[in-house]
Formats: C-alpha cells, structure tokens, sequence
C-alpha cells in the first residue's frame, strides 16, 4: 500500500495494510483485533517525514463530525472529531460566527492532531480555545477526557509528545469559542499590512481569516503542488546572554521576548542568513520564499530530505552555534 497520498511531503514508501475507521465502534474494534505496536497512527499526515517502509498496518482516523455541544451568554462550546480537516473546520466556525481559531486558517492536518503540537500562528495557539479532548489508550480501549491542565501545552509541545507519546488516539476535540466578542489578533505585523491593503479598519473574524489565508498563500507551498511539512524546524530558544552576543555580530537579527531571559529567534532567519533560502540538492530543497519550509520537488525520499536537514542544523551550529530542533515527526 503506498503512502503517497497520505503525507503531504508526498514521499513514497509503503506500509503493510491500511485500515480507515469512521466509527468510535469501528476503532475499537480494530484496536481489540491488532496488537498496538502493529498499528501506525495517521492523521492529516501533515507533520511527519517517511524514511522507511513501515511495516506496520496504516490506521486512518476518519471520524467526522462538528456540532455546536451547548453554549452560555458569550461562549460556544464546540465539539469536532478527530477527522475532520482542519481548514474546513475553521472556515465552519467563521461561518457560525463563532470566534478564536481565526488566525489559524490554511493550517494543513486534521483536527484530531491538532493538540498533539498545539498549532499555532500568527499569535494565537490551539490551546488558547482548546477545552478538552477525548481520546482512547490503545491498549486498555479506555476513553480520557483530557483537560487542557493535563494536556500541558508549551510551544509547539503537548503530552502526547511527551508522558503520552504515543499511548493515546484523540477522538475529538472540544473548543471554546466567542460568540459576540471576538477578541481579535491583529498585532502581528503581516495581518496589519493585509487589512490595511484591503482598507478594513474594523475587521470580522472572517476578515482576519482572509489576511492569515492570503500571507500564508504568498509564503507557504501548497503541499498539493509541493510537497512539504510547513514549518520543519521549530523557532529555537536561546538565554539572554547567547542572544547578546548574537546581536552584536547580526546587528539585525529578529527576535521575540519569549520570558523574562528566554529569547526566540526566527529559524527561517537563521536558515536564510546561512545562505540555504531556495537551496537546492536534487529533489529536497529549501523553499524560496520561507527557509523554515522545506519541499519535495517531486521524487526526494524521506532521507533526501533528512540529509538536507541534517546538513542545515550542522551549518546554522557552525555559524551560530545554535541547535535548531526539527518540528516534524520523523519515522525512522
Ligand atoms: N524570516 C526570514 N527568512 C525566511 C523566513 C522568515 O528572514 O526565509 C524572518 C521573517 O522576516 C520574520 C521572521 O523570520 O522576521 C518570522 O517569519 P514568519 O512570520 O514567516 O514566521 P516563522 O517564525 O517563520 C512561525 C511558525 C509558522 C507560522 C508563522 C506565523 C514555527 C516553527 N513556525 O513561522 O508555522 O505560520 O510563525 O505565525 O513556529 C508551521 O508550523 O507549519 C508554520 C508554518
């Protein structure tokens, strides 16, 4: 069975078989019938790279379904399945006038994986409408309601990459969201400039999804014209002192204040200034117009590109003596 189609590098390795459940009744069913470690786990396949061949049966969470679950005076509390996508998810909402996951429009994936790296761009994360989680332990067949508590959500990071890798299948996902007032997240520079091209000064939730759809056009390649991960790095972290010393040398440098000592440095800066941006070693390349991206022209393996991330992390520890950490999971 290929796996072509089913990860958006569009690498092409195999897996022994492939199994699709649209029922909470049909995965526990397959659960009950396959050992655990015989099965792997795939969502939207939007954040993994395939090294291997995987010899193990595919199990394709497709279970559907988005519905408003009760509301008060201000919030609503929708509940959406983990197979659903999470695009149309969020266009659903903006439709419902129901308000939060605005900036996060054009995120590749499916909702059901959406917790494992809390999403998140444009200053706002999953976890800022995120209330819960419902999913299965694949061994016992135990239902969880995670709380966001228990979820433990850091920057791109969750439980279920740490305590619970890979123990549990998320089923669905409860948000909370506004229903009268939005509390908009225009402060990101690129969105500004967006609303201002289009001359809105008091912009809905679906303008601001329009702005986050269009700058994200502009830089990101559709993984079904260019396969790719999106971000393959995630923005590294660095102590006050590191950054000083940095800043001195790269005048220019950007930068977020993440704490009180903890800075975050762009690694699409980084990669860029190290002279990859648009870099090019046979089919696995650095896309053009965000070095944090990197993209499958069309016939690169899964190690085609790990070797070009490899050589990256090794440059950018050259020049500023930085380790940056790959975002996307890497199935080796
Ligand atoms: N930059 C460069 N060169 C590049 C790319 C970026 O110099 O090739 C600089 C930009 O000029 C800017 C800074 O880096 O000063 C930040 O760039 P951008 O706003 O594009 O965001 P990012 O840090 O590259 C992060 C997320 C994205 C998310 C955007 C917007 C991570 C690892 N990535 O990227 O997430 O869409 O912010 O909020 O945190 C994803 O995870 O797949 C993803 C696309």
């Amino acid at each position: 069975f290929s796996l072509k189609d089913y990860n958006t590098f569009g690498i092409d390795v195999s897996a022994k078989a492939f199994v699709s459940v649209s029922s909470l009744e049909e995965l526990k069913e397959v659960l009950q019938q396959v050992y655990a470690h015989e099965l792997f786990i795939l969502g939207g396949g939007s954040n993994i790279l395939l090294l291997k061949n995987i010899d193990q049966t595919i199990l394709h969470i497709n279970l559907k379904g988005k519905a408003l679950e009760r509301e008060d005076e201000n919030y609503a509390y929708v509940r959406a399945h983990a197979g659903e996508n999470w695009h149309e998810f969020v266009r659903w909402c903006i439709a419902h006038n129901f308000g939060g996951l605005e900036n996060l429009s054009l995120i590749p994936g499916n909702v059901g994986t959406s917790p494992i790296q809390n999403i998140g761009a444009y200053g706002v994360e999953l976890k800022d409408s995120f209330v819960s989680c419902e999913a299965i332990h694949k061994q016992t067949l135990q239902t969880k309601t995670f709380t966001k508590a228990e979820c433990d959500f850091g920057y791109r990071n969750s439980t279920f990459k740490n305590e619970n890798k890979d123990k549990y299948i998320i089923t669905s996902v409860l948000f909370r969201l506004t229903k009268k007032e939005h509390s908009l997240h225009t402060g990101y520079g690129a969105i500004l400039a967006e609303l201002e091209k289009e001359n809105i000064d008091t912009p809905s939730i679906k303008d601001i999804s329009n702005a986050v759809i269009s700058i994200r056009q502009s830089k990101l390649p559709n993984p079904k014209e260019l396969g790719n991960s999106g971000s393959f790095f995630k923005n590294p972290i660095v102590d006050k002192t590191a950054f000083a010393k940095l800043k001195e040398k790269f005048p220019e440098i950007p930068s977020y204040t993440v704490s009180e000592n903890e800075i975050k440095i762009p690694a699409g800066w980084l990669i860029e200034k190290a002279g990859f941006k648009g870099y090019r070693r046979e089919d696995a390349g650095v896309h053009e117009n965000q070095a944090l991206v990197l993209v499958n022209y069309g016939n690169a393996t899964g190690k085609d590109i790990y070797k070009l991330a490899q050589e990256i992390q090794k440059k950018i520890w050259n020049v500023f003596e930085i380790r940056l950490e790959m975002e996307v999971n890497v199935i080796s």
